[in-house]
């Protein structure tokens, strides 16, 4: 399986099947022996711990050790560039507060970009043994097994997934759209892992989803999981923010009116 720039697609998934089962296995390990050291970024609960930034190395030299002229974008170390049609894009630890916690919902996050479009990503929670993941074109799996989205069309029985940014780090814009859409469905829920939202409409578990201001890292790879399960996924601004919306396609008119209604309260 080739994509337009000659690389091969099923290859490529077993390598980063390898390099994301020994990251996994190392952070079971270290969050079984070792005393987490945590420390903090932009603001006082924005957290990176020692294991962050070891996964992300661990990764980034599988990375290297295969592909060496590839450019790689991460979250704590920012763009390794080497001006390449080929760019990697991970989240060593998505749902960093929970990992530290223990509150299994943490996932690795990694996607392969050709020129801007993904074409290829994993998102992997070590404690839930799923894994997601989809090649452009050739439909998703968790764990060897086709996954589709919900064909939910009513918002009203619909199971929604939304995040926060950490406190201090933006304003609370998304409070006034929660409180909004609350009374509109049948639930929402926030699990702390934008990759793994995105996983769980891919798998019908979330009917739809949305957040503001997520990075790259945060969904390069699970939007692709999304897109290839049927999902649609949409980015718009809302003033100064950026709004994700995921949701199956007879949704999402639907689920983006009623959000943007949420700015008329
Ligand atoms: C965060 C998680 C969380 C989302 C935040 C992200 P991190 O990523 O995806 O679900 O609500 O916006 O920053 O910091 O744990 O990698
Ligand atoms: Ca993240
Ligand atoms: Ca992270």
């Amino acid at each position: 399986m080739r994509n337009s720039e000659g690389l091969n697609l099923n290859d490529v998934m077993n390598e980063i099947e390898k390099w994301v089962e020994l990251t996994a296995a190392y952070q079971r390990e270290a969050l079984q022996h070792q005393q987490l050291q945590v420390q903090t970024k932009a603001y006082d609960t924005d957290f990176v711990t020692d294991v962050d930034l070891k996964s992300e190395e661990i990764l980034i030299k599988c990375i290297h050790e295969t592909y060496p002229e590839h450019s790689i974008l991460t979250e704590e170390r920012g763009m390794l560039d080497r001006q390449s049609d080929y760019l990697w894009v991970i989240d060593p630890i998505d749902g960093t507060t929970n990992f530290i916690h223990g509150f299994p919902m943490s996932s690795i996050s990694i996607a392969l970009q050709v020129k801007g479009v993904t074409q290829a990503g994993m998102v992997y929670s070590p404690w839930l043994a799923m894994k997601f993941y989809a090649t452009k074109g050739k439909g998703a799996y968790l764990n060897g097994k086709r996954i589709t989205v919900s064909q939910t069309s009513e918002l009203r029985i619909s199971l929604l997934a939304t995040g926060f940014p950490g406190a201090g780090s933006r304003e609370h814009i998304n409070l006034v759209y929660f409180s909004h859409m609350i009374s509109k469905v049948s639930g929402i829920r926030r699990t702390g892992s934008a990759a793994l939202d995105l996983c769980f409409v891919a798998a019908s578990y979330f009917d739809g989803y949305w957040e503001f201001d997520l990075n790259d890292w945060d969904i390069c790879a699970g939007a692709l999981i999304a897109e290839e399960a049927g999902g649609r996924l949409l980015q718009t601004q809302v003033g100064q923010h950026s709004l994700t919306i995921c949701c199956n396609g007879q949704m999402l008119e639907t689920l983006q009116r009623s959000l943007l209604e949420s700015q008329e309260i």
